[in-house]
């Protein structure tokens, strides 16, 4: 599988001409990167299977692994999902609130979205992102588009087109260059269930959306992925992993370098007084939030500083945690699972 890869740069002049070469390809039944507001996403006609197929060939993604489905607008939820009445003041609220914007709902699907898009689950991942390119590209070709991340699988997720080319370049026919991401994680995804009192909030993915914005709608919980299921153990690649081993501690005190080893240092605020930038000597250093720190900074910044770091030529990155409030959930998630492996 090798071909040409051509880049269209979706600038505040030309971004329509730009989505409409993406959607000339979507209508062919081929895959195109296009910019959301948190990472790229390879999108594909959701209504249609081979075209979708596509998605888990290029992404070498397995079939068990759900995509997300993006709509134009709030009013083509049922192109996607039959929403069950129970739950359909909830995700009124949730997507007055949100939509366009960072969250994925886990509802019901509709018998319009193709099996092969949810992993034959009967339910499906919905979204309305904000980025203008992604909507207008799901307005015109008039249809529910399925788009993951734009990264090969288990890889950091791609906040550019230059990240998207590095995952993708030779494997798509088209990546539109919308900038660069302005959140930098991806959605929050969140099942929503009646609940008895109150209806029942799972986060599935912390994201850009924090638990404290969804308690005002319902009883949060945790959740876990599709792919976090005990029955596909080791089945699949890490998550969100560098190609270097990263590792997170619980204080800096129980780092002990290796005689002979590189390390590089993934910062929050490169303030000495958090006890990691002065304790070795790295031999790369990124800083999310130089200063006082600010975790919408250090999102925009996470994956594009993790791919630096990774080409850097290190043997290990060690990488700072950041407290565990707000977005700080989000980046501790993504953390976690690429020390993890998982
Ligand atoms: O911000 C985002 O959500 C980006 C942009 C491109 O929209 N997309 C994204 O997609 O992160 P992806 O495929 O990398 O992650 C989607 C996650 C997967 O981990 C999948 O397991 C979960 O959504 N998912 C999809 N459908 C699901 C379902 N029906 N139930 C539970 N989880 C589901
Ligand atoms: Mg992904």
């Amino acid at each position: 599988m090798h071909m040409q890869t051509r880049i269209e740069i979706a600038d505040l002049e030309h971004w329509r001409a730009a989505v409409a070469e993406a959607v000339k390809v979507l209508r062919d039944g081929g895959v195109v990167a296009l910019p959301t507001e948190t990472v790229y996403g390879l999108a594909a006609d959701a209504s249609n299977p081979a075209a979708v197929a596509k998605i888990f060939e290029v992404k070498e993604r397995p079939a068990f692994d759900p995509l997300i489905v993006h709509l134009a607008e709030a009013s083509d939820l049922g192109k996607a999902a039959a929403v069950p009445r129970e739950t359909a003041a909830v995700a009124g609220r949730l997507t007055a609130a949100f939509w366009p914007g960072p969250l994925t709902l886990v509802l019901p699907k509709s018998e319009e979205i193709p099996d092969i898009v949810t992993s034959g689950l009967p339910t499906v991942a919905v979204r309305v992102s904000k980025h203008e390119v992604m909507r207008l590209a799901a307005r015109q070709l008039g249809r529910p588009l399925a788009a993951p991340s734009a990264n090969r699988f288990g890889r950091i997720s791609p906040t550019s087109a230059a990240a998207v080319t590095s995952e993708l370049g030779g494997r798509i026919p088209l990546i539109i260059d919308g900038g660069a991401c302005a959140e930098g994680l991806e959605s929050t995804i969140v099942a929503i269930e009646p609940g008895e009192k109150r209806p029942v909030l799972r986060v599935l993915r912390p994201g850009p959306v924090t638990s404290e914005q969804l308690r005002k709608f319902g009883r949060v919980v945790k959740g876990c992925r599709v792919t976090d299921h005990p029955e596909a153990p080791g089945q699949f690649e890490s998550h969100y992993a560098p190609r270097t081993p990263l590792l997170l501690f619980d204080r800096p005190d129980d780092f002990f370098p290796e005689p002979g080893k590189k390390y590089a240092l993934l910062s929050y605020r490169g303030d000495p007084k958090d006890g990691y930038i002065d304790r070795h000597e790295w031999a790369g250093v990124e800083v999310l939030s130089p200063g006082r720190g600010k975790l919408a900074e250090a999102a925009v910044r996470f994956f594009f500083a993790l791919r630096r770091l990774d080409a850097g030529g290190a043997d290990a990155i060690v990488a700072e945690p950041v407290s565990e409030a707000g977005l700080g959930r989000a980046i501790m998630d993504r953390l976690r699972r690429a020390a993890a492996g998982k």
